[in-house]
């Protein structure tokens, strides 16, 4: 089986990851931040230290600033739908995921305008046009670090300096570059930071996280109890309380501090290093293969291990369901719940074939993808 989805979720997890799931729910699975037992306590330490080791990756200044989702899409939908009101402006691009652009397009309904920047075709964003489209009641600018379909790589930084400059809250969605590339939130002037749990990071599905700078701004969107303020039947103002009402995931959360320590120790640079090889390698071989066409940066320095293709007219969920049946290659095909983003690329009819690489991808996965390619190729 050779895997390419990791776009999607990383896989295979490090057996760590899969070791310390297995070790929270059975010697202490118990309910963080609620009862006072021992177990409970536990089960609390253990997410208070995930808590900690996440800030300190992003540089996030204090711990309680960063809540725990499900995944980077409610992380999406609390900065978004929470923050944003009647008679506010918010600019995002072209190359959002629907976590994003469905948002923002519900927020329509209640009178929030919205510009929505077009990339260039290998999907960058200028700068010049996000200044362009800022208008006094502009609140946020929604951008995502990575594409999911290109993996151009945006200046968040220059754009985290306008937004700072003009006053705007800056939300970046960390989808495919937390656990990849480094994010500093202070550095970046990042307000929102979004992220999914089970990507780059390693942990397992249903976790992710949303750094909040400033919570007095942003309303939660959902209530509950909390374990704290419980003479109280409204919900508390505390931090990460406001935003965490419900049991969370602990066996989730130790399993991602855990894929953290993971690349921790490998250290992010190795692992961003290692997909930018096995990324070159492929485009570089794929493009001498005459009918395959392969979307996104042509300066290799600005794309991440996200390579959107296709061959000749071929629909792409044909050429993924190939590549699944006769080769054993996972890959992603359609859309990838980004529409906007292959208007932007013109593959909107079509689709793409999305390889994506993750960090357990070798160079013989790689090759013998190009093998597989120009077999199909071949055969058309
Ligand atoms: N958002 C994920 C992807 O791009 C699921 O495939």
């Amino acid at each position: 089986m050779y895997y390419l989805d990791n776009a999607a979720t990383t896989y295979p997890k490090p057996q760590s990851v899969l070791d310390k799931v297995y070790d929270a729910m059975k010697n202490y699975g118990a309910n963080p931040g609620r009862s006072g037992h021992k177990l409970a306590l536990k089960a609390n330490r253990e997410v208070y230290d995930a808590r900690v080791m996440l800030s300190k990756f992003f540089n996030i200044k204090d711990p309680f600033n960063l809540i725990f989702t499900p995944n980077c899409t409610t992380s999406l939908n609390i900065a978004i739908n929470g923050t944003l009101h009647e008679g506010d402006h918010v600019i995002t691009t072209s190359m959002e995921h629907n976590s994003v652009l469905r948002p923002i397009k519900h927020l329509e309904s209640i009178g929030v305008e919205n510009t929505i920047v077009f990339a260039d075709e290998e999907g960058f964003v200028s700068k010049d046009d996000i200044l362009k489209s800022i208008k006094p009641n502009t609140k946020m600018i929604a951008i995502t670090h990575v594409s999911n379909l290109t993996g151009t790589i945006m200046p968040i930084e220059e754009i985290g300096k306008i937004s700072k400059e003009k006053g705007i809250l800056f939300l970046v969605d960390a989808s495919q570059s937390a656990g990849i590339y480094p994010i500093d939130v202070e550095r970046m002037n990042i307000d929102f930071l979004a992220f999914p749990g089970h990507k780059g990071l390693l942990g397992p599905q249903g976790t992710g996280g949303l750094f909040i700078r400033d919570s007095l701004l942003t309303d939660t969107i959902i209530q509950g109890g909390t374990g704290s303020d419980s003479y109280s039947i409204f919900q508390p103002e505390i931090m990460p309380d406001k935003f965490e009402s419900g049991t969370l995931n602990m066996p989730g959360i130790v399993g991602l501090k855990e894929g953290l320590n993971y690349i921790l120790e490998r250290g992010i640079e190795d692992i961003q290093k290692k997909e930018e090889e096995l990324t070159e390698y492929f485009i570089m071989e794929l493009s001498k293969i005459d009918g395959v066409k392969i979307y996104g940066p042509s300066d290799l320095k600005k794309r991440a291990g996200v390579i959107p293709i296709n061959i000749l007219d071929l629909d792409s969920s044909e050429l993924a369901y190939i590549l699944d049946e006769k080769y054993d290659i996972c890959v992603r095909p359609g859309l990838h719940c980004a529409p906007l983003a292959h208007k932007t690329i013109n593959t909107f009819e079509q689709g793409a074939v999305r390889f994506s690489i993750g960090p357990f991808n070798t160079f013989e996965d790689i090759e013998y993808s190009i093998k597989s390619i120009y077999e199909i190729r071949r055969q058309i």
